[in-house]
């Protein structure tokens, strides 16, 4: 490990550098225009492997590429193989007045590396590239083979990678997924993920009428669909943070009593979650501590809300629509075509006979949940402590990695999520950043990581 360790050290200023040239690929999955920058990036990321000495390849799909790097297999190698997984899309930068600097040109203050995608999810999962870099130009034998899979399409819920895992399941078959795209607490608690929530996303329009109409002539007599989509998404909730809608609940895993003791724990306390938030009051489900109420509680949660005139000044109409996006976060045992039926049937209920309702569905995923007392999991614990040197927490977390449950299904791997981003890191935020020792640490996390999976 010596060896290794000395070469990350000596590198860090080329990495960096490195990792410039990645984040200015302005990889932005949800928008088209950016289509020819999800390829480029793919090439450039496969240029890069090649570089460090791994076979990589862009394999094409119906969507963005997928980028696979394998380290050099020795001939009839019976070592254990790891497949490490990432994303180099990233989420719409947008709104882009609120970045101190743009996006895509990265930037470092103090310890602090700004740009889209830095900690979601190039930063993350370059620092596994790095630590298989230092094995492999040290000469020092992996105790595994490993595999990188890093797709264009995270950000937009994965469509193109569950057909890629099937077709290829040979070639991906593991002992387990390795994953940094996740949090933790703060640079003294290391943590490793045992849970991630599941999602559903849909739009509403609600149509009214044929056009815009000047809100003095016809104002009165006709519904305004901005109102009857507040009134009808104002319904969704009650006062005390419980979503209304009839099965929403059902059979949702409780937290067991060591779950809800752990979560005490969390460093992260209520006053210092509000003043990094910037929120007047938390608010959330009753009964619940916030650590617990985004991570272990179903959500609806309105993503965007668009109607009327939203130029300068005023403009006296009744808009002829008005749309919400929308994504529910859900938990272990929530089916999510079930929940995704019970809620379209409720908003079929409740819109309003005065305008026309009309929904798209988007993608979909069930939550994740693995057991962290078996021995990948003591492993990456042991890796974390020896980078980070600090105790790691385990912890479930609020967001989404929809495809780790293909691997389970698919492969029968289960997912190990080894997250290095701090909860100030801002993804999908403006002034998105990664910390310098985060990737740091992150590195040498990932040099361990592979002789205490296989020790
Ligand atoms: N890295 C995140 C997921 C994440 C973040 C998990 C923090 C746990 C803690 C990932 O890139 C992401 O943002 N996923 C999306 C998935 C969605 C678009 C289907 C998400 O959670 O919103
Ligand atoms: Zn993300």
């Amino acid at each position: 490990m010596d060896k290794i360790i000395a070469y990350l050290k000596a590198n860090q200023e080329r990495f960096l550098a490195e990792l410039f040239e990645y984040l200015r690929f302005a990889s932005v999955s949800a928008q088209p225009k950016h289509k020819p920058d999800l390829q480029a990036c793919a090439e450039w990321l496969v240029a890069h492997c090649r570089q460090i000495g791994l076979e990589a390849e862009v394999r094409p799909t119906d969507g963005h590429p997928i980028v696979v790097a394998k380290t050099p297999r020795e001939a009839g190698s019976r070592k254990p193989h790891y497949v490490v997984y990432g994303h180099y899309d990233v989420q719409p930068p947008e709104p882009l007045e609120l970045w101190k600097s743009p996006p895509f040109e990265p930037r470092i203050e103090g310890r602090n590396l700004f740009a889209r995608g830095s900690t979601d999810n190039k930063g993350q999962n370059f620092a596994h590239l790095k630590a298989v870099e230092a094995y492999l130009k040290t000469g020092t034998p992996l105790p595994c083979d490993l595999t990188f899979v890093i797709e264009g399409e995270e950000e937009v819920g994965s469509a193109n990678l569950d057909k890629f895992l099937s077709r290829h399941r040979q070639e991906l078959k593991c002992e387990a997924f390795v994953i940094s795209d996740t949090g933790m607490p703060s640079l003294k608690h290391p943590a490793l993920t045992y849970g991630l929530r599941g999602i559903i996303a849909f739009e509403i329009t609600l149509t009214g009428p044929a056009r815009d109409l000047h809100s003095g002539i016809f104002g009165g007599a006709v519904d305004n669909p901005a109102m009857a989509l507040a009134q009808l998404l104002a319904k969704v909730r009650d006062n005390r943070g419980r979503i209304t809608i009839p099965g929403f609940y059902d059979g949702v895993l409780p937290l067991t009593k060591y779950e809800r003791e752990q979560n005490k724990l969390y460093p992260i306390k209520d006053a210092q979650l509000k003043k990094l938030l910037g929120v007047r009051e938390l608010f959330g489900e009753q009964g619940f501590s916030a650590t617990e109420q985004r991570s272990a509680r179903p959500t609806f949660e309105i993503n965007g809300l668009t109607s009327g005139y939203q130029g300068e000044g005023s403009k006296t109409i009744v808009p002829s629509w008005a749309r919400a996006k929308i994504t529910c976060r859900l938990v272990p045992n929530q089916k999510p075509e079930k929940i995704r039926k019970a809620v379209l049937a409720w908003l079929k209920k409740n819109s309003s006979p005065t305008v026309k309702l009309e929904i798209t569905a988007g993608h979909g995923a069930e939550a994740y949940h693995f057991d962290p007392t078996g021995k990948p999991a003591q492993a990456a614990l042991r890796a974390l402590e020896k980078a980070f040197k600090h105790k790691p927490v385990l912890m479930r977390e609020g967001g989404s990695i929809p495809i780790v449950n293909q691997f389970k299904k698919i492969l029968g791997a289960d997912s190990l999520l080894l997250g290095i981003g701090l909860p100030d890191d801002n993804a999908h935020s403006p002034n998105e950043k990664f910390n310098l020792d985060c990737f740091e640490k992150g590195q040498l996390m990932g040099a361990y990581l592979w002789q205490e999976l296989v020790r």
